[in-house]
């Protein structure tokens, strides 16, 4: 169940190699394109992304050049999706992959990218490296403040068969060029900037507190922990631009830290609680969160006390990180989002957390976790709160 413990640990960063960041850095995607001389863009847009000021611009600036929009993916893509999104892209000869939206859009890139080099297979030969030399030129445009997919190795996609999220790891799914424009995430509502942002509060708190964790990422999580305290909630309430921007920009950085890390069982049961719900996974990150945190409390005491300091959180003791993501999911009316879309819905929890308990987050767990009943009774807890 638990993976030897590595004395000494090796971390292997692998980052984007430009990254433009600011309000208007979206002016420089054409300019990207050019110096590339990349010339038939094929773009994997959000659909709703496509209705905002923002898509607009986006399709204004690139006219007259040789474009094919795709956006025919969900919030849990599924490989039935990327398979026909990999014969649109053949069909259209496309030489570039561009994903503007959210951890879906550049998740089902990562896809389409892999199955135009490997033979529509997601079984990756690590030790070859014709995969990695042939990935077409990538570029990520991110719409939300959670997810960091921009910046990550995997990519997660369904496979409705199982009833699964499949994580598939290649260091082809770092783009090359990213940017991160926080104009992109005035069009959001409420609701989303509230699930993405606490997405990338968890990943800074189960870094933070994960077992593998090390002064060396810590010194990271600290500057994240301290801003997402300060911006986090006028982000989303107020809707602040340079809220947004450091919300933006914090994804980004702390989605860097954990292929050395992990994370924690929060992220190991939400991503089979969506494939089985198909509801956001912010959302779900963030309602599994508080009950995932009181049950590793006892195992990660005094850095959890940490996270509660720099975060700033209006509560003192023990529990006063969960409270304040439990306030959060009340007041953004996330709750009331999942209690609708719950409704009437049968969730199996046991089957969801036995998968859970195949999840590479279990070693990284702080706390060890003996047994699915465990993880049964922290999504039992997860789901009274939207009996308030
Ligand atoms: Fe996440």
């Amino acid at each position: 169940m638990r993976k030897k413990e590595l004395t000494h640990a090796c971390w292997e960063i692998c980052t984007p190699q430009f990254v433009y960041n600011g309000p208007k850095s979206i002016h420089n995607l054409k300019h990207i394109l050019q110096k590339e001389s990349l010339e038939r863009l094929f773009i994997i847009i959000d659909p709703k992304v496509a209705q905002t000021q923002f898509g607009k611009d986006i399709k204004n600036s690139l006219e007259g050049m040789q474009t094919f929009y795709w956006s025919e993916f969900t919030t849990n893509p599924t490989i039935e999706q990327a398979k026909k999104g990999t014969e649109r892209l053949r069909a259209f000869q496309g030489d570039v992959l561009i994903a503007i939206g959210g951890g879906s859009a550049i998740d089902v890139a990562k896809i389409i990218g892999l199955f135009v080099v490997n033979h529509d297979s997601l079984s990756i030969d690590h030790t070859n490296e014709t995969i990695h030399d042939n990935f077409l030129p990538f570029v990520a445009v991110p719409t939300t403040c959670g997810t960091g997919a921009e910046c990550s190795p995997y990519a997660i996609i369904k496979d409705c068969s199982m009833v699964k999220k499949l994580a598939i790891e290649s260091k082809s799914f770092i783009p090359k060029y990213v940017i991160l424009d926080p104009d992109a995430l005035q069009s959001l509502s409420q609701e989303m900037i509230a699930a993405t942002g606490l997405d990338t509060t968890s990943h800074a708190i189960e870094v933070h507190i994960s077992r593998q964790s090390t002064p060396l990422v810590r010194l990271s999580t600290c500057s994240a922990l301290v801003f997402l305290g300060k911006y986090l909630e006028k982000g989303i309430y107020q809707k602040e631009p340079e809220a947004l921007e450091v919300l933006q920009d914090i994804a980004f950085t702390t989605r860097l830290l954990y292929p050395r890390t992990g994370l924690s069982i929060a992220h190991g049961l939400s991503h089979p609680l969506g494939a089985y719900t198909d509801l956001h996974h912010g959302m779900l990150v963030g309602l599994v969160m508080p009950a995932a945190l009181r049950f590793n409390a006892p195992a990660c005491r005094a850095l959890l006390d940490e996270a509660a300091s720099l975060l700033g959180v209006p509560y003192t003791g023990p529990d006063g990180v969960a409270q304040w993501i439990e306030d959060i999911l009340i007041k953004s009316t996330i709750c009331d989002h999942i209690h609708k879309h719950f409704k009437g819905m049968e969730i199996p929890k046991k089957s969801i957390a036995k998968q859970a308990m195949e999840s590479s987050s279990m070693c990284s767990n702080p706390r060890i976790i003996e047994s699915y009943q465990e993880i049964q009774d922290i999504l039992q807890q997860s789901l009274k709160l939207l009996e308030l």
